[in-house]
C-alpha cells in the first residue's frame, strides 16, 4: 500500500505508474498500450490542437468495504463518450475497447487505489481527440484514445459542507444549439474565465443559465443543478447540459426514497422556493449550495449552513451503494476481481 495521506487528497492530478493508450484509424482501434510516460507525442497539425477534436469523461473506482474494487455505472460513461465523439465526428470507442483500457489502467495502479473509509477514491479520466493532421476545417482521419488515473479527494475543499455560488449573467458555458450536452473541452474553455473570476471573488464554484433566454437554470460549472421542495427533486431540463450519471442516479434514489422527481426547466425565481440545493456529479458527488450569489441582479439567495435533510439522505444512499455497504439493487456497480 502507497504512503498517501489518504484522508488528505485534494482533487487535482496525481501521477501513477502506468497509463493505456490505443489508436484508432479507418474505424477500428488497434492493440491497447501501457505507457509509464506522462508525455505523448502528437503531430503540430493534430486536430484536437487547432479545432478542438477532444472529449474526456470522468469517472470513479471504489475500494469498498468488503475490500472489492468497483466502478460505477462505467457503460453511461461508455455511451456518453460515444455521444461527445458523434457530436464532433470523431471515431466512436465501442464498450469493449473502452472497459478493457479502464481495467488496465485501475488494475496496473492498483497500489493507487484509496482504502475504503478514506473518503477518497480512484479518478479514471479516458481521453479522446483527434489525432491525425489536418490543415483545412475538418474531421481526423486518425483518432487516440488514452486513459490515466489518480487517487482523488474531495472536488470542494468543503467536502459534504455546503459551498457558495455565483449565478452568472454575463457568460455562457455553451450555445442553445452547440455542444453543452456533450463533453467536449470547448464547453469548458468557455467556463474558465468567469470560473476563474467566481473562485478569486471567493466562490466554489459558477452557475450558469441557459444561454437562449437567461430564463432558467442550466448547470454548475462542474457538475447538475438540483433543488428540492415539498418532498421533490427538481433538476433542469435542457439541451445545454451535460446529462450526468450521478444525476441520473440520485434520481432513481430519490423515487424509491418515496420522493417525487420532476427534469424540467427551473426557473430563476424557482431559487427563491427551494428548502435545499445542490451540484452533482462525479467529482462532486453531491454538494449542498448554502447560498447563491446573484451579483449582476444583487440578489442573495440562502439555504443554511448545514446539508439539508434530503440531500443528506441521498448523498449516503449513493456513497453506500457505490462502497458496497448497502446492496446494489440497480447493478450500477462492476467488480474489478482481483485487485
Ligand atoms: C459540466 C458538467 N456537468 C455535469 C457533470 C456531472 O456528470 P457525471 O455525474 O456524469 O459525472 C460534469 C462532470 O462530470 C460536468 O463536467
Amino acid at each position: 500500500m502507497e504512503n498517501i495521506d489518504w484522508r488528505n487528497l485534494p482533487f487535482g492530478y496525481y501521477p501513477t505508474d502506468y497509463n493505456v493508450r490505443c489508436y484508432g484509424r479507418n474505424g477500428k482501434w488497434g492493440e491497447l498500450e501501457v505507457s509509464s510516460s506522462e508525455y505523448i507525442s502528437i503531430h503540430m497539425a493534430a486536430t484536437t490542437l487547432h479545432y478542438g477534436q477532444e472529449a474526456f469523461e470522468g469517472m470513479k473506482a471504489f475500494r469498498g468495504v468488503d475490500g472489492k474494487v468497483r466502478l460505477f455505472r462505467w457503460q453511461d460513461n461508455a455511451r456518453r463518450l460515444r455521444s461527445s465523439a458523434d457530436g464532433i465526428m470523431m471515431q466512436e470507442v465501442p464498450d469493449e475497447v473502452f472497459f478493457a483500457a479502464i481495467e488496465k489502467a485501475v488494475r496496473l495502479n492498483a497500489r493507487f487505489i484509496p482504502p475504503y473509509g478514506t473518503g477518497a477514491s480512484l479518478y479514471i479520466r479516458p481521453l479522446l481527440f483527434g489525432s491525425g493532421p489536418q490543415v483545412g476545417v475538418k474531421p481526423a482521419t486518425e483518432y487516440m484514445f488514452l486513459v490515466f488515473v489518480g487517487p482523488v479527494g474531495p472536488y470542494f475543499k468543503e467536502g459534504f459542507r455546503p459551498v457558495t455560488v455565483e449565478l452568472v449573467r454575463d457568460y455562457d458555458r455553451a450555445a442553445p444549439r452547440g455542444t453543452g450536452h456533450i463533453k467536449v473541452g470547448g464547453n469548458y474553455a468557455a467556463s474558465l474565465r468567469p470560473a476563474t473570476r467566481a473562485a478569486k471573488n471567493g466562490y466554489s464554484t459558477v452557475l450558469f443559465l441557459d444561454a437562449k433566454e437567461q430564463k432558467y437554470i442550466d448547470e454548475a460549472g462542474p457538475a447538475n443543478f438540483f433543488g428540492i421542495r415539498n418532498n421533490t427533486y427538481i433538476t433542469p431540463e435542457s439541451h445545454t447540459i451535460l446529462p450526468s450519471i450521478t444525476n441520473k442516479s440520485i434520481e432513481t434514489l430519490a423515487k424509491d426514497a418515496g420522493m417525487k422527481v420532476e427534469r424540467r426547466p427551473v426557473p430563476v425565481e424557482e431559487l427563491e422556493l427551494f428548502e435545499e440545493v445542490g451540484a452533482c456529479g462525479t467529482a462532486a458527488i453531491i454538494s449542498p449550495i448554502g447560498k447563491i450569489v446573484d451579483t449582476a441582479f444583487g440578489k442573495v439567495y440562502e439555504y443554511g449552513t448545514e446539508a439539508g435533510k434530503n440531500s443528506t439522505m441521498l448523498y449516503k444512499r449513493l456513497k453506500a451503494i457505490q462502497e458496497a455497504e448497502m446492496e446494489d439493487i440497480y447493478g450500477w456497480t462492476t467488480v474489478i476481481e482481483g485487485i
